[in-house]
């Protein structure tokens, strides 16, 4: 029996890769579906989702590659004739449905890979060659926009799949046609017929559709890149000693199943009352709206109940002392966050930078003594350290930002 495909019949190759992609799409399908219903509600739960996740994206990379070496051979092949020539309107749908299968073949595990690359965190794919995808940028609006379309795709997908399998069943039961075992034995059936002109382009409008519907979908989305702009606390300013914060980003970083998630807070406050010359009264206070954190692919589950808790604490507060430390400066205070007030000291280093002062300090807290994520008792799923940084410019609260006189 031979390789190549004949003008009846498909060759070993190419049923050989029918029924890998099909198993293999039909393996991913269920997966993902299954995956993403998951809770992840403990430790255990949470890995379990993690590891159903890498095998969903590793098979559908799997997919991929083996759908990218169909198509390839197909350019190269003739295309066997219809079984049932006179049948032209079920020719054409199933014409249609082929190219649009061919298509989901790339789209949806393109989509899912898009969205996994630009996603910081959680499951990884199982292979040893990055989890990055060249010209694509770490972007949580991209991350959701590919995962909107993934999402989309894989519905087109499941209806072009109940077509065809439906049509497939159908040829073989009420038929009786040799068109499921040409596919299957590679036995010749077929006569010249009918063209089914313009089903790979009715394929490409319905697939255009797909993507419009994702662009719909993203516009309406909430879920945009917000800017890090710490609102300014306008009591602090009018005191003497106060300073302004005038940009700045309030960041956390935490080790969740092995790799490094970083994640800023949108909405902040700082109310700072400084005078570099005073060894009393220097001090600060910032207040963190805690729902407005976004960390990766896990930014609901991170302000959910499992660990910060913003339904039930809205807010963090840090109060500190600011004290020279050496040739740097320490702010010695506490953190009150999840209802457990403890010390917490951060350095930080104060720079002069075109009229305004570059405050950097980097400091770490351990979750499980404010009694975040008590689920989670392991490192494996979710780091304990929990690292802070923070960057933000400032100017004197009467001085101008473009003079900081
Ligand atoms: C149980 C599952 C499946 C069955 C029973 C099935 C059956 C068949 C049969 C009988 C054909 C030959 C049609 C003909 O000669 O006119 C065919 C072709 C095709 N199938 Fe499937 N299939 C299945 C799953 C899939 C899946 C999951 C995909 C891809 C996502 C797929 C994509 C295609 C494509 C693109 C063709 C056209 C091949 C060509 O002529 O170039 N199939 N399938
Ligand atoms: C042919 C291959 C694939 C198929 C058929 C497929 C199918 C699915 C399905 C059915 C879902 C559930 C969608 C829902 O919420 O209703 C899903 C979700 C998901 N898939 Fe895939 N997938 C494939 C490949 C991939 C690949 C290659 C990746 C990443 C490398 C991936 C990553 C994901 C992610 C992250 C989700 C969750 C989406 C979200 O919540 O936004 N998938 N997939």
């Amino acid at each position: 029996m031979s390789l190549k495909n004949t003008p009846r019949s498909y060759g070993r190759l190419a049923r050989g890769l029918h029924w890998a992609t099909a198993l293999l799409i039909l393996t991913t399908f269920p997966l993902g579906w299954y995956a993403e219903g998951l809770p992840y509600d403990s430790s255990e739960a949470l890995a379990w989702k993690a590891g159903v996740f890498s095998l969903h994206k590793t098979l559908g990379i799997a997919a991929f590659f083996t759908g990218l070496t169909r198509i390839l051979w197909a350019l190269t092949q003739v295309h066997p004739v219809p079984v049932n020539p006179e049948y032209r309107a079920a020719n054409w749908l199933a014409a249609l449905v082929h190219y649009g299968l061919y298509a989901a073949l790339l789209l949806v595990p393109l989509a899912g890979w898009v969205h996994h690359a630009a996603a910081e965190g959680f499951a990884p794919i199982l292979w040893p060659f990055g989890q990055s995808l060249p010209m694509v940028p770490k972007s949580l609006a991209l991350a959701d926009a590919a995962g909107m379309a993934h999402v989309i795709a894989t519905r087109v997908l499941l209806a072009l799949l109940i077509l065809h399998i439906a049509g497939a069943m159908k040829h073989a039961v009420i038929d009786r046609d040799g068109t499921l075992s040409r596919m299957l034995t590679g036995r010749a059936a077929g006569a010249p017929g009918s063209k089914s002109r313009g089903a790979a382009l009715a394929a490409a409008v319905l697939w255009g559709g797909a993507a419009v519907l994702t662009g719909a979908a993203v516009s309406y989305s909430p879920t945009a890149e917000t800017p890090a702009a710490p609102r300014v606390q306008s009591v602090a300013a009018a005191e003497p000693g106060a300073w302004q914060v005038l940009d700045g980003s309030l960041k956390i970083a935490v080790v969740q199943m092995g790799s490094r998630v970083e994640g800023e807070f949108a909405s902040w406050d700082a109310a700072i009352r400084f005078d570099p010359a005073a060894t009393e009264g220097n001090e600060a206070e910032v207040r963190i709206a805690l729902a407005s954190l976004k960390l990766g692919a896990v930014s609901d589950q991170a302000t959910g109940p499992d660990f910060l808790n913003a339904a039930a604490f809205a807010e963090a507060r840090y109060t500190a002392r600011l004290r020279p430390e050496g040739e740097n400066w320490l702010a010695e205070g506490e953190l009150l966050l999840n209802g457990r007030s403890l010390p917490l000291n951060m350095s930080y280093t104060l720079t002069p930078e075109e009229g305004v002062t570059r405050m950097s300090g980097r400091t770490t807290i351990d979750r499980r003594s404010f009694g975040i994520g008590e689920n989670y008792p392991d490192e494996a799923s979710v780091g304990f350290v929990v690292e802070v940084l923070v960057d933000l410019t400032a100017v004197p609260a009467t001085a101008s930002p473009e003079t900081g006189e």
